[in-house]
């Protein structure tokens, strides 16, 4: 204990007598808020600088976050670690899940559930309170940097992905935190751009997500995200984090801070931020001076103090969890194997897929280096990583050796440069590795000598920098190169060429998707990638995935496209804070973004619009076929309940995600998308001709769009028809259903300004 802490404790002994203190339980919260001095109210609600006396040496290096303990209340410290794919420390093995994006493309709850509760018993093993995630912002463009965290370009997919996995993950008697609340769907500028949007672009997409997984999983806490959202910071905004968090979703956990200390400490607290996170002691002094010259109100620090007091009792420190440092790593490694192949989506096949072990030519760097998950946060420091050659090999593929030799030999040279070692390069996000060229020759001996060819393209992205249009969206020229040439010489000699995407988040596909024979889109996935890869193309795993988010033919062809910084080179590393001479400028997509697409963000607006794109929403392809039938809905209350009866019409068994759509009359809006994600599930593993039904219940009020001038949730009357089916473009099967007319008040906050 430091010279501070002993001097309080004794003032505090001086006045109320060591009996009449009480000691932290369940019950007795007010109290302890009333025995806690103001100075010990003013550090409680300020996360603690761990790395520091007197707390140095207690905790993990790369732990996210701890709180200030005061021992003479029965108060200890929480912990809390990042974050969504598995638990982040630096120098201590966890495993590594396979990213957000992949679980959502899972379209499987469950999937997302299992995670949650292996990421929840890990974060016991490891002395964790709370787990940093989920990540669930809205995919808004394919180029922002932390895409691979989150879940899907659709609230619904989102928030109830999240929910099922916070369910996981709070099973275990730990905590989770969905993060970033809200709209914080780009990384350039990430501590100070303005995210600008109207107020139903608000509602019906960015905190719709949130919306949900707090109905549906309570999280312990919710994280308000860096970012301004229409000129205020969210962790300021009262409109947000107590009007629409806490009275209209029910939020009764406690809000969080993204890691900053730079922000208006009573405006934060005021607005119902209530854990101030990382953590500055300027923040402590700056609430014990606001207290003093009266900008400040007792009333808002002890609700803080009772949230964060409300958290520690149910955490595991609180309950006495001693930390054994030894996580399950064999049976979590089986558990992300069989995730990871369920959410990888068979984007094309011609018959090739799958097949069985063969002598096979592997190429592309990052077939020998498989990315696992991004960087930043979301960084895992894994036990192993499988690549896919080694996955192969495992599997009785005979690989080309003269390939082989000369990626290990280049991945390991270039690995020595630091800017292409993750380990080192974790908070800055990996740089992209060029691809090996090739020679002609080589290529020729390979098609002449192996059975088929598999080229693995990769993109890996992080924290604070968002990808480059030009260098990371877009195929670049040794990669098309590789691609064209593979593709012409094992063609020539009638064998088929199949291509891996081990990918952040969508590439460009539409300009060379006819060239191989099949491809495979297998996102970031953990730490088992390479076995889960191999899995689906020897079919030992019937691919199930379905694409979470559209691949545009063009980048610019989703509506705002323009509206992101999309060839923004920063010319620091870490662009979380903008250059110097930039800083304060009013650059557009930097200093502020406009959210000018609104509500028609990915397949809203294609679908609505009836334009192409290179793979839709919910698409994937299957070893199997399915069809549909008995399509119904039926509305009792305030209540739908849709049945649909999926059979398995193929010779092999899979899986089927199913999505519930929506195409709702327009009722008093001018405008609204053709068809809205409300409900989805996934049929478990159907036999040859099995059949089973799904059955989705949605509220009436989860139908209604946002009425901003009348600030209310509006149902419209008429025929609602209801799409069954993942892919958005495609129906499998359809039906129809009415709907009275009925409103929803809701609070008018977080108008544009
Ligand atoms: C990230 C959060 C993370 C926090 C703690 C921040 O920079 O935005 O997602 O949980 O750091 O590491």
């Amino acid at each position: 204990m430091n010279r501070f802490f002993i001097s309080l404790a004794c003032l505090t002994l001086i006045g109320t007598g060591v009996s009449a203190q009480p000691k932290l339980t369940e019950n007795n919260i007010p109290d302890v808020v009333k025995a806690m001095t103001t100075e010990e109210k003013a550090h409680f609600v300020v996360g603690v600088r761990y790395h520091e006396p007197p707390y140095k040496g207690k905790y993990l290096d790369g732990t996210g976050g701890v709180t200030y303990p005061i021992p003479r209340l029965g108060i200890p410290s929480i912990v809390m670690m990042d974050g969504p794919v598995g638990i982040r420390l630096d120098n201590n093995h966890t495993t590594c899940f396979p990213t957000g994006l992949l679980t959502a493309a899972s379209w499987d709850k469950e999937i997302a559930r299992k995670i949650g509760e292996a990421i929840g018993e890990e974060s016991i093993d490891m002395g964790n309170d709370v787990i940093l995630g989920p990540g669930m912002n809205i995919l808004r463009n394919p180029l922002c940097g932390r895409n691979f965290e989150y879940f899907s370009e659709d609230p619904v997919l989102t928030g109830l992905i999240a929910a099922a996995y916070v369910n996981g993950v709070q099973s275990k008697g730990v905590g989770t935190s969905a993060k970033h609340f809200a709209a914080n769907s780009q990384e350039t500028n990430r501590l100070d751009g303005d995210s600008r949007l109207d107020t139903r672009t608000l509602r019906e997409i960015y905190t719709k997500a949130f919306e949900l997984c707090v109905r549906d999983s309570k999280p312990w806490t919710v994280m308000a995200s860096y970012n301004y959202l229409n000129g205020e910071y969210t962790q300021e905004n009262r409109g947000l984090l107590t009007d629409i968090l806490r009275s209209e979703f029910g939020f009764d956990g406690l809000v969080v801070t993204d890691w900053t200390g730079k922000r208006n400490t009573p405006k934060q607290l005021n607005a119902g931020s209530d854990l101030l996170m990382g953590g500055h002691p300027n923040q402590t002094e700056h609430i014990l001076e606001c207290l003093k010259n009266g900008t400040m109100k007792m009333d808002d620090l002890d609700r803080a103090c009772t949230k964060l007091l409300e958290l520690i009792v149910k955490t595991p420190a609180f309950k006495g969890n001693k930390r054994t440092l030894k996580p399950d790593l064999r049976s979590h490694a089986k558990l992300a194997r069989e995730t990871a192949a369920d959410g990888m989506v068979l984007l094309k096949n011609n018959g090739t897929l799958p097949f069985l072990p063969s002598k096979t030519a592997l190429f592309g760097v990052y077939s020998y280096n498989t990315i696992q998950g991004g960087n930043g946060a979301a960084w895992v420091n894994s036990p192993h990583v499988i690549n896919i050659s080694d996955a192969l090999q495992a599997q009785g593929f005979k690989l080309d050796s003269n390939l082989e030799e000369l990626y290990v030999f280049y991945s390991a040279y270039i690995s020595r440069d630091l800017k292409y070692n993750h380990k080192v390069n974790v908070h800055v996000g990996d740089a992209q590795k060029p691809e090996l060229e090739i020679t002609l020759p080589l290529i020729k001996a390979s098609a002449r000598d192996n059975d088929l060819a598999i080229i693995t393209l990769g993109r890996i992205s992080g924290e604070a920098r968002d990808r480059i249009l030009s260098k990371e969206f877009l195929l670049q020229e040794d990669e098309t190169n590789l691609l064209e040439t593979v593709c012409d010489e094992f063609h020539a000699l009638g064998k088929k060429v199949v291509v891996v995407l081990n990918v952040c988040s969508p590439v460009e596909t539409a300009s060379w998707k006819d060239l191989p024979d099949a491809i495979l889109c297998a996102w970031l996935p953990g730490e088992e990638g390479g076995n889960a890869i191999a899995d689906v193309l020897t079919g030992k795993v019937n691919p199930s995935g379905r694409l979470p988010m559209t691949f545009p033919i063009d980048y610019f062809d989703a509506a705002g496209a323009e509206d992101f910084p999309y060839n923004f080179v920063s010319d620091k590393a870490n662009e979380s804070v903008v250059h110097p001479e930039r800083r304060g400028l009013p650059l557009k997509n930097i200093a502020y973004t406009d959210y000018t697409e609104g509500i028609y963000v990915g397949y809203r607006y294609f679908c609505t619009n009836r334009k192409d794109v290179s793979y839709p929403f919910g698409y994937g392809l299957s070893y199997t076929s399915f069809s549909y039938s008995k399509p119904v809905v039926k509305v009792k209350g305030d209540k739908l309940t849709a049945t649909v009866t999926v059979t398995n019409m193929g010779s092999i068994p899979g899986k089927e995600a199913v999505g519930f759509y929506v195409n709702a009359p327009l009722g008093s809006f001018k405008d609204k998308p053709s068809m809205e994600l409300k409900e989805f599930g996934k049929t478990g593993l159907l036999q040859p001709g099995e059949s089973q039904t799904l059955t989705f219940t949605v509220p009436i009020r989860q139908l209604a769009s946002f009425n901003s001038d009348k600030s209310r949730w509006e149902t419209a009357k008429g025929t609602y028809k209801a799409y069954f089916g993942a892919d958005a473009t495609k129906p499998a099967a359809e039906a129809t259903f009415k709907v009275s007319a009925k409103n929803y008040p809701a609070n008018r906050v977080c108008e544009p300004r």
